[in-house]
């Protein structure tokens, strides 16, 4: 029997290996096509994951399959454009990756684009899905640890890259509350890019939130950071969260009570609620007006830092603050030499071999590149 919805991918890179592992778990959805430009790539994965249709252009795909679901698995600075794009199509349901968009306008763009077509738009943030996360928020929505005060955590790799996930988890299991002001600290002393986005060296962001509960995030200070670990602090207690475990210390707990919830796939879930949403379930865990929010504290946090001051909710600045920074020459580069630190996913198996080993062997990604004189 066919099955009740066609899925497709609009980029075959790392993580549209996710999203097809994610409907293939998921019942009742055919990956029936990709679109991806790099012929070798497009080739593989359809071999991979079985799928019929392989095309260089994502918009003659659409033109052509007329899709239920929509996979936007590109770099951050198409996921707006392409996400817009397929609105045109009116898909049932389209789910672009993180971070949402690079600046408000564009994230803003996507939700009038899907929400005035009847689409409906969930952005990647699978972890919302990991039932240690989701335990963690219903005990502190309990008040298992009193009243929450702080959920702090380590980040890495770019705000925009790893820092989306953290910031939404943090909302998350705070129970997604407003937020009300940003304060920040950001340093970009080298030319440094991810995914072809401009980012900082390090920074950290504090988060206030309309109902006096905090969140921390530091991000690129430390060696030492994941995005999988929590530390919830309420005023009769702590929760500690990771990837499966959650830990509670409180009152009554006579030490540590650990609880290890049912680890569930993240991508399957987050195929699966897409599709109880589409057949009229209340909302995705996921959904677009939710990754807005966390889009404006990480936007928030760059004009922080480009105004000196504490940021109050609504952002008003629409664009990327941190283009907006180096162009007003408020983050002077003292090391120069522009360099991706996500360029390896272009280079060729071999090429990328050869990265992966220097990463290993403990080399900083600016130093590779330079090695390979890329
Ligand atoms: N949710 C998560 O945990 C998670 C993890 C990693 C990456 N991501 C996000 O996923 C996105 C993709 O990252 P990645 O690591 O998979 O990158 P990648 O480089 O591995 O894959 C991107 C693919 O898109 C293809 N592409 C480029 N232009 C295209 C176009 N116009 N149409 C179709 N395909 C095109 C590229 O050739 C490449 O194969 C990023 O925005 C990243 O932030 C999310």
């Amino acid at each position: 029997m066919a099955a009740k919805y066609r899925a497709v991918i609009v980029g075959c890179g790392q993580i549209g290996q996710h999203h097809a592992r994610g409907y293939a778990g998921a019942e009742g959805i055919d990956l029936i096509a990709v679109a991806e430009p790099n012929e070798r790539v497009r080739g593989e994965f359809q071999k991979q994951f079985e799928v019929p249709k392989g095309y260089a252009d994502f918009q003659e795909m659409l033109e052509k399959e007329r899709p239920d679901l929509v996979s936007i698995c590109t770099w951050h600075l198409l996921h707006a454009p392409q996400t817009i794009a397929a609105a045109e199509y009116r898909p049932k349901a389209i789910l672009c990756e993180k971070p949402m968009s690079v600046g408000t306008e564009g994230a803003d763009q996507m939700i009038e684009a899907c929400e005035s077509r009847g689409v409906k738009l969930a952005i990647g943030h699978q972890r919302r899905f990991y039932a240690s996360w989701t335990k963690a928020r219903e005990l502190a929505a309990a008040g298992a640890v009193g009243t929450p005060q702080m959920v702090t955590a380590k980040s890495g790799e770019g705000l925009l890259n790893c820092g989306t996930h953290v910031v939404d988890a943090m909302r998350y299991m705070l129970g997604d509350p407003e937020t009300a002001w940003v304060m920040s600290a950001v340093e970009r002393k080298t030319d440094r890019y991810e995914r072809e986005v401009q980012i900082e060296d390090r920074c950290m962001g504090l988060i206030g939130f309309e109902n006096g509960s905090q969140a921390f995030i530091q991000s690129d200070l430390t060696k030492e950071w994941t995005v999988e670990n929590y530390h919830i602090q309420g005023t009769d207690g702590v929760i500690e969260v990771s990837s499966q475990t959650v830990k509670l210390l409180n009152g009554k707990s006579h030490g540590w009570e650990v609880m290890e919830p049912e680890y569930r796939d993240p991508w399957v879930e987050q195929a699966r609620d897409l599709v109880r949403w589409v057949e009229g379930g209340n909302g995705h865990r996921g959904e677009a007006r939710q990754a807005r929010k966390t889009v404006e504290i990480l936007m928030a946090i760059y004009q922080s830092a480009r105004d000196h001051e504490v940021v109050r909710m609504p952002l008003k600045e629409t664009g990327y603050p941190m283009d907006l920074m180096v162009a007003e020459g408020k983050l002077p580069v003292e090391e120069p030499g522009k360099y991706d630190i996500r360029v390896f996913l272009t280079f060729d198996p071999e090429e990328r071999k050869r990265y992966n080993e220097l990463r290993r062997q403990g080399m900083r990604p600016r130093e590779i590149l330079k090695t390979m004189e890329k």
